[in-house]
């Protein structure tokens, strides 16, 4: 007998289309359909994801790249000409602790909680390193 798991996939893969076909029947007028266990169950067979990137060169050019969208706001290398704080100088943990407050809403902001929620807690380690990093450089 086939194990319960595999009688239920089954199950998904044959009632997913039919679903889908009468979804774009009522699609018109109807609400857009609740999330059910097969739209839940789908993300399970999909692809794997891509194996974390590891190599330290490459985790400092992300760290980078991810820094430029700072750049706008607080200045080239975080060296702001107006009321936008300035992140050069600061330290790495120093950076990272005030960016995972905004994201958690544990410290208020006008904008940088919207901004700090796009990135994971990673990615915020690899900008706080850059900027962290670059003080130390220059200095
Ligand atoms: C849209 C403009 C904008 C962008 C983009 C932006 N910031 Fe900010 N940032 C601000 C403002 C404004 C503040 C002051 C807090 C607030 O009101 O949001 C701030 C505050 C900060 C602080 C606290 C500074 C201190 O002295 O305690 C840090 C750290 C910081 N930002 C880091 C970053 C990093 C890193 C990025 C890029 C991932 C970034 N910000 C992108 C506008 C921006």
């Amino acid at each position: 007998m086939l194990p319960k798991k595999n009688v239920m996939l089954g199950l998904v893969f044959a009632v997913v289309p039919l679903f889908q076909a009468s979804s774009t029947v009522i699609a018109a007028d109807a609400p857009a359909p609740a999330s059910t266990p097969a739209a839940t169950a789908a993300p399970a067979v999909a692809s794997p994801a891509p194996a974390p990137i590891t190599d330290p060169v490459k985790l400092r050019e992300r760290g980078q790249i991810l820094a430029l969208s700072c750049s706008g706001c607080h200045g080239t290398d975080g060296k702001s000409a107006s009321i936008i704080p300035s992140i050069y100088g600061k330290t790495t943990g120093y950076i990272e602790s005030a960016l995972l407050d905004f994201k958690s809403g544990a410290r208020t902001s006008t904008v940088m909680g919207r901004h700090a929620k796009g990135y994971t807690a990673e990615e915020i380690h690899l900008i706080a390193e850059y900027f962290g990093n670059l003080s130390k450089k220059k200095n």
